[in-house]
């Protein structure tokens, strides 16, 4: 795939894909975004102490360590199973110039930021004490054949509808909330009317929420 690395509107770096002009992130900002859509409005939701969560697709790693940073300042001492899916892994000159450690002020972050790319895959890794990483190289598609535990909160985080339309329909929802909890939450950067009716036919609670920088609105979905 040809990408570039490109800056965003909050100094965070972010992949473009040549050619198909998608990024992995928001250009408003692509920590802003994170921060938004998958912490404010996903993991600072949930009250459980344990919290298993599922990400499609691990690309970057930024969700892993805006959640880790999280864990870590968070008083409620939760405990994390972090399972992200990705099937196209970035390169290693990318993860260096992408200096995601330069973000987070915290050295136990910094430490990670590359650290979480060089873990094998398909291993359950301890990150610390209670935030577990495994990563697996994987088909979306494929989620329904893992072994994963009852899932609470999913990030949704794959390329737009424009490039990848069939990841946003009805198959792939059933599949990713075959694995989640009652009263699991799906949290994504989406706001499509397509893909709120796809969740509300499998039976999930939608949501819209403010947007991050540069997009109006969200989507939060909660599994009943
Ligand atoms: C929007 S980007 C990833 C964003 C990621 N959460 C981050 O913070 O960098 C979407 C990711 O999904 C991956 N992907 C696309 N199609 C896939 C598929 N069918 N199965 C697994 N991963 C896929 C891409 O390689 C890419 O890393």
């Amino acid at each position: 795939m040809d990408r570039q690395l490109i800056a965003t509107a909050d100094g965070s770096k972010t992949l473009l894909i040549n050619g198909l002009e998608e990024t992995y992130h928001s250009k408003h900002g692509a920590l802003q975004e994170a921060r938004h859509v998958f912490i404010k409005n996903g993991l600072n939701l949930l009250d459980c102490y344990e919290i298993n969560i599922l990400e499609l697709g691990f690309g970057t790693g930024l969700n892993v360590l805006v959640t880790f940073d999280e864990y870590l300042r968070n008083d409620k001492n939760h405990k994390i199973n972090y399972f992200g899916i990705e099937k196209y892994p970035i390169l290693t000159n990318e993860i260096t110039e992408l200096a995601y450690s330069e973000l987070f002020p915290d050295p136990k972050v910094k430490k990670i930021a590359v650290g979480i790319h060089e873990t094998e895959w398909e291993q359950e890794v301890e990150i610390d004490d209670l935030f577990m990483l495994k990563k697996v190289k994987d088909d979306f598609y494929n989620i329904k054949n893992m072994n994963l535990p009852p899932i609470d909160l999913v990030y949704f985080d794959c390329f737009g509808a424009r490039v990848q339309p069939d990841l946003w329909e009805k198959e792939l929802f059933e599949i990713v909330a075959s694995k989640m909890k009652s009263g699991g939450l799906l949290t994504t950067y989406s706001s499509k009317g397509s893909v709120r009716r796809a969740l509300m036919e499998l039976g999930f609670e939608v949501e819209k929420k403010q947007g991050p920088p540069g997009k109006r609105e969200m989507i939060n979905s909660w599994k009943k």
